[in-house]
């Protein structure tokens, strides 16, 4: 997809920005290190919204704002495993978001080409990000998706593949809120929308977009000039659940006679997958206008009379491949040729999941327990399942729990989260090796452990009698501490444990019975 590199309109100085209130749209410029106002719309730096990367500035003059400054990626971490880096912004539970991720190479990587990379929304692969062309046609590139926000927060991340050969970067992010009303025929709780093409047809100016487009939508011109005699101004808008910009009826796509028209649209070939499709219509000229809709052959819709008003025409389910090829064809005494003025195609997407929230959040107060928790601990722990946090193993099938977790040797200090009794899937927890300082929390309500190494710590305190009624237990290491206290007496009798407490330690150990 193609976008003009606007020129840079304005730039102010910081606004301040308040994070009590998630925004109706937060417009984030990657990399930057100031706010700034863009077509009276505010921008600010992304620093609040992550905490990796490395904020670089291209030097091209002729940039617009937001595509001068980026974020850069490392392409693999320490240990060569591709991790993914994710933005994490505040959102109204339960809404439905537009986001939009926008990127514009510059050379960053002194690579010829840019990298080719993936881009993930909470728990679901949204898709590649690959700027080959527009980056050799001198153009930035931007993705268009519509989620629904399943917590209080969303991420976007981006992450490594076998194909990526650099450092993958990001110019912009984008998130605003859509009304209810917008593509609410799709199931937005098992379904997202990846937006292939939006045009506006019979226009061949800028692309449309705010304030035409409320939401900030992208309508990109498609055919010639060919106005309207109404210019839209009797087009009932609020009758249109997708709330289109009026600008989009000031221009339509016909041909001179009652004839088929034949539009090539989307323009690029389409992967086989499923399409939501929503077709825009208006007419002042009166009832003759009739035509039929197919779609590569296949009926669309019949007999549309296309009323002054307007009319949208969805399909939530569309199998489509290869090219697409729709064909306006007039009814028998149409006197009118057929038209059309807008068009919108997304492939559904299959919602990936979400780890279980009792899960994320045992996770995240054991993260902010932590001093120098690993960097890839955010986003959904668990999803995509080759985008796993570092550490972090999960169960398979719908209910996604967290069952393992090893930052053995990870350099980490801190202390343990009492949160952590929310992982009740836990099978195995290490962290050994560590820097760990504090006493053990509470762990009878972690039924489900099987092996707890927590050697090679500092960790202080009595070792918990409870630990003796987790019945699955086999492997406690607790050696190379600072634990004090009697050792209970049930760990050093329970059948089938391998527990383990010294060296290291200033236990009083109880009398062999
Ligand atoms: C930006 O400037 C470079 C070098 O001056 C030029 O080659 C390029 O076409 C310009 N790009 C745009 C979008 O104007
Ligand atoms: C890799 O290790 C170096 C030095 O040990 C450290 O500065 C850097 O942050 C590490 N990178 C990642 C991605 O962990
Ligand atoms: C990226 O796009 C270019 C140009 O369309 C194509 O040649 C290349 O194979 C793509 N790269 C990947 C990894 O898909
Ligand atoms: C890049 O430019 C070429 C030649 O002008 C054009 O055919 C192609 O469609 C452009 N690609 C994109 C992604 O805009
Ligand atoms: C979509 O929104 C419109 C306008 O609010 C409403 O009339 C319609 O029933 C909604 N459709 C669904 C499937 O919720
Ligand atoms: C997904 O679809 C199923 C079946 O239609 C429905 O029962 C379920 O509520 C949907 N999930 C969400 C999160 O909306
Ligand atoms: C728009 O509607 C008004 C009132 O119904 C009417 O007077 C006017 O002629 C219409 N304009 C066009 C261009 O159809
Ligand atoms: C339009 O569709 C209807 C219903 O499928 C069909 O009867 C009619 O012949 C079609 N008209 C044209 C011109 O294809
Ligand atoms: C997580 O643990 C805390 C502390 O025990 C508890 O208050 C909270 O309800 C738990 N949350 C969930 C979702 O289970
Ligand atoms: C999940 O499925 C994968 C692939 O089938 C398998 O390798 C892995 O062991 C399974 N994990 C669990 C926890 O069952
Ligand atoms: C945890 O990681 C360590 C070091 O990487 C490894 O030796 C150990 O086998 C892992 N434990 C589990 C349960 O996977
Ligand atoms: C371990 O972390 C500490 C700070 O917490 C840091 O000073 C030290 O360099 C780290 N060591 C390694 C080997 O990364």
């Amino acid at each position: 997809m193609l976008l003009y590199l606007f020129p840079l309109l304005l730039t102010l100085s910081l606004i301040p920005f308040s994070l009590s209130q998630p925004p109706r749209a937060l417009l984030i410029d990657c990399g930057a290190t100031v706010a700034s106002v863009i077509d009276n719309r505010q921008w600010v730096p992304d620093t609040a919204y992550i905490s990796t990367g490395t904020s670089k500035h291209l030097t091209q003059t002729n940039l617009s704002h937001t595509l001068s400054t980026l974020r850069s990626f490392p392409l693999l971490d320490n240990n060569s495993r591709r991790r993914k880096f994710c933005y994490v912004v505040p959102v109204y539970r339960t809404a439905k978001y537009l986001v939009r991720t926008t990127y514009y190479y510059g050379g960053v990587n002194n690579q010829a080409s840019p990298p080719v990379f993936d881009q993930i929304v909470d728990g679901t692969f949204w898709s590649v990000v690959n700027t080959t062309e527009d980056y050799a046609n001198r153009s930035a590139s931007y993705y268009e998706g519509v989620f629904r926000a399943g917590g209080k927060s969303m991420s976007l991340c981006l992450a490594s593949n076998t194909y990526t050969e650099s450092d993958p970067f990001i110019s912009a992010l984008e998130f605003v809120l859509l009304a209810d009303s917008l593509y609410n025929s799709t199931d937005f709780g098992n379904f997202s929308l990846r937006l292939v093409a939006r045009h506006s047809f019979g226009y061949n100016g800028p692309i449309i977009r705010y304030p035409d487009d409320q939401f900030d939508r992208y309508w990109e011109p498609y055919g010639e000039n060919n106005p309207t005699s109404s210019r839209g101004e009797n087009v009932s808008i609020t009758g249109f659940w997708n709330l289109p910009p009026r600008k989009v009826f000031e221009t339509q796509f016909t041909v001179g006679q009652p004839q088929p028209l034949e539009l090539q649209w989307p323009l690029s070939p389409l992967q086989l997958s499923t399409y939501y499709i929503a077709l825009y219509f208006a007419d002042d000229t009166g009832t003759s206008r009739v035509f039929n809709i197919t779609i590569n052959g296949i009926t669309y819709y019949s007999d549309l009379k296309v009323p002054q008003t307007g009319v949208a025409l969805f399909a939530n389910q569309w199998r489509l491949s290869g090219p697409t090829k729709i064909i306006l064809t007039p009814a028998p005494g149409s006197t009118l040729a057929p038209l059309i003025n807008g068009g919108e195609i997304f492939e559904v997407l299959r919602f990936g999941g979400r780890t279980q929230t009792r899960d994320v959040i045992g996770l995240k107060s054991l993260k902010d327990g932590f001093q120098n928790p690993p960097f890839d601990w955010n986003g959904d722990p668990c999803l995509p399942r080759e985008n796993a946090w570092t550490g972090i193993s999960c169960s398979n099938g719908s209910n996604v729990r967290v069952i393992g977790i090893n930052l053995t040797s990870m350099n980490l200090s801190g202390s343990l989260s009492p949160n952590i009794v929310n992982l009740t899937a836990l099978n195995d927890l290490w962290l050994g090796n560590n820097s760990l300082s504090g006493s053990i929390p509470d762990f009878s309500t972690l039924k489900m452990l099987k092996t707890i190494h927590l050697e090679d710590n500092h960790l202080n305190g009595p070792i918990p009698s409870s630990l003796e009624n987790i019945d699955r237990l086999r492997e406690l290491f607790l050696e190379n501490n600072n634990f004090s206290g009697q050792v209970p007496r049930g760990l050093t009798t329970k059948p089938g444990l391998n527990f383990r407490f010294l060296p290291g330690n200033q236990l009083l150990v109880p009398p062999i019975a």
